[in-house]
């Protein structure tokens, strides 16, 4: 067992270039995003906090008018239930909370990131809530800055946002608040939108470490094939996360300040052929799931309830089910220990989750992947 996995880092390690020669003295990093919209069904006190060292509460966005977090009440109350109860927990784990989420409107950040009075007045407030709060720290998942420009504004931000952070817990003799950010798959977009790239100097100055997104890679926009929309490998294309890890690499940002996404979710497709059904697979349209989106539960549910044909797809690591024309991409859990070993052996800071709640109900997948990091050899 041992020599196997020692085989397996061995085939990861000779994929990457440049690799750091010494172990991160960090302590690893095994995070998770909890979306705060399933706290009736999902609430904080149900969180497995043995599982876990950071837990993000998903998202806060400030106002598009004042730039501050001026939140509702109800919103108010559900933080600092969340922060006391992760709080209470044995072992405890630390709390931060994510600003923007996909989909949340990102020229106000743009706005908000383009002149230093703005950027403080949100600074401010950010870490003025956190504080106020009991957060540990701060997350921003600004998908994406959309230009050169953007990427500018962001370094910016995350600059001030640093100097700001160390000056407060001077100030307060505290500890200095951690400072994130998640961030797209590649350090450099080069097929969507205008060709940029994220700052990799002001990131590795400023922030503690990146969530790399390493998932979407395929989905409802592309409804001819199948695809894993989480591919390790992935020997045709870029869309992989071995390609986006070590793009960030090249870039210049240290390892230890790398986060692996992993996602609880599945992606869908409905096959043009039944008999015609891999990883590339024609297809006609999505399959099963909100708009072609399952996650890790509803994948097992539709797995046992139709009885369908689970596969191991070795080249990409990653697992796939069909059942006629219905046809599921997902992380399994084989697939999930392979990319954290694969985060462990390439010197990464650690994984996260994306999202805390598609677990299934004992905590299948995070159970493994948070034994599958080796703790001991630090
Ligand atoms: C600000 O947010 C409000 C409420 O979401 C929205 O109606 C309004 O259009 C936004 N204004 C700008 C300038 O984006
Ligand atoms: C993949 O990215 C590299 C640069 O990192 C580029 O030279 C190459 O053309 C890309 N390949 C594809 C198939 O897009
Ligand atoms: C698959 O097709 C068979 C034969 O038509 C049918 O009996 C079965 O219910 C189908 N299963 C699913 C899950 O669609």
């Amino acid at each position: 067992m041992a020599l196997l996995k020692f085989l397996m880092c061995s085939v990861f390690v000779l994929t990457f270039t440049a690799r750091a020669a010494h172990m991160s003295p960090s302590p690893p990093v095994k995070a998770a995003y909890w979306p705060s919209w399933f706290s009736e069904s999902f609430p904080p006190s149900a969180i497995n906090t043995a599982l876990f060292t950071h837990i993000y509460y998903a998202f806060l966005m400030p106002s598009n008018r004042s730039f501050t977090f001026d939140l509702p009440e109800t919103t108010k109350a559900e933080l600092s239930q969340f922060t006391s109860s992760l709080r209470r927990k044995n072992p405890p784990v630390k709390t931060l909370f994510s600003i923007g989420g996909g989909g949340s409107d990102s020229d106000l950040f743009a706005r908000i990131a383009s002149n230093a009075k703005s950027r403080q007045i949100f600074i401010d407030s950010s870490i003025n809530t956190a504080r106020k709060f009991g957060f540990d720290g701060l997350d921003i998942d600004w998908e994406f800055p959309k230009d050169t420009t953007e990427m500018e504004y962001f370094a910016d931000l995350i600059t001030q946002w640093r100097k700001t952070i160390d000056r407060e817990a001077k100030l307060t003799s505290r500890q200095p608040l951690l400072l994130s950010a998640a961030v797209y798959y590649a350090s450099e977009f080069r097929t969507y939108g205008e060709p940029r790239s994220f700052p990799a100097a002001a990131i590795s100055k400023s922030l503690d470490w990146i969530n790399v997104m390493c998932f979407d890679y395929h989905g409802s926009w592309d409804t001819t094939a199948t695809g894993a929309h989480a591919a390790l490998f992935d020997p045709h294309t870029n869309l992989s996360s071995h390609y986006g890890l070590r793009s960030w690499i090249s870039a210049g940002v240290p390892r230890s300040k790398m986060v692996m996404g992993i996602p609880l979710y599945g992606k869908s497709w409905t096959l043009k052929d039944p008999y015609v059904h891999g990883v590339g697979a024609p297809a006609v349209g999505v399959g099963p799931g909100d708009q072609g989106i399952l996650t890790y539960v509803q994948v097992k549910e539709f797995n046992e309830k139709t009885k369908a044909t689970i596969v191991y797809d070795i080249r990409t690591v990653s697992a796939y089910s069909y059942i006629n024309t219905s046809w599921v991409g997902y992380d399994d859990v084989k697939s999930t220990t392979t990319k954290v070993e694969f985060a462990q052996a390439n010197d990464l800071r650690g994984y996260f989750f994306w999202a805390l709640s598609y677990d299934s109900g004992d905590w299948e997948i995070s159970t493994h992947a948070s034994k599958a990091w080796v703790d001991d050899q630090y």
